[in-house]
């Protein structure tokens, strides 16, 4: 897999080591971390963050100074996006303590950073010139949020979603079931680029990257 490397797997062994042997110490260690990370670089994922990396390379220029992640858990997204060769900051939003910390413990290239926060809230202090938004946890995040959120964004910052059809699990609350519902959910005129993904037989993964 391309924008993977060595380095990164002898991180998450040592991170995933280093959560059980705290958990043996420390009452607040939970063990759940332990497959977090291992569910966070996961194949699925691998395959859904290339994709994304992928698709957005073919758009973006020197010109987009800046990326902002919203929902970046342990920020395999960011990864590969400086991996592939982007120079930006790469401003990864995250809500959950633990994963920003985790996350911070796996970063390689110095231009990511990771914010704590609700990043539906925080975008309105980043949404200027032209960035790059990605959130590959749209499903994670209420429609109606989502959907005023983008309404303000500046009309040069590109955005790339991902959402899926697998209602399954509960905290996914917005999920879609085909990618034309996905997109009639988004206040974006501009599409540049949408698909979809299969995962194993189990549900379909929609991307849309729009202007
Ligand atoms: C389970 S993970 C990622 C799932 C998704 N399939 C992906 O590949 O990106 C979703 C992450 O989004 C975070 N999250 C959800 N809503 C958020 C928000 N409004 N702002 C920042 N992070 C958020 C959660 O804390 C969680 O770490």
């Amino acid at each position: 897999m391309d924008y993977i490397t060595p380095l990164i797997y002898r991180k998450i062994l040592d991170t995933i080591s280093d959560i059980y042997d705290r958990s043996s110490k420390y009452e607040d260690t939970d063990l759940f971390r332990f497959k977090d990370v291992l569910d966070s670089f996961s194949e699925g994922q691998l395959v859904s963050k290339h994709w994304a990396v992928e698709e957005l390379n073919k758009l973006i220029n020197d010109s987009h100074e800046e990326c902002i992640v919203i929902g970046s858990w342990h920020g395999l997204f960011s990864h590969m996006l400086a991996e592939s060769g982007f120079k930006g900051k790469i401003i990864n939003i995250e809500l959950d303590k633990v994963c920003n910390d985790i996350a911070r413990r796996l970063k390689i290239y110095d231009n990511i950073i990771f914010k704590l926060g609700d990043g539906i809230e925080l975008f309105h202090e980043l949404n200027y010139a032209n960035k790059i938004l990605v959130c590959t946890a749209c499903e994670h995040i209420d429609a109606e949020e989502l959907s005023f959120t983008l309404q303000q964004k500046h009309e040069n910052m590109i955005v790339c979603l991902q959402s899926n059809n697998y209602y399954e699990v509960d905290s996914h609350i917005n999920c879609h079931d085909t990618l034309e519902d996905f997109i009639k959910s988004l206040p974006l005129k501009n599409i540049l680029y949408s698909g979809i993904k299969n995962h194993k037989n189990k549900y379909d993964r929609f991307m849309v990257i729009a202007k």
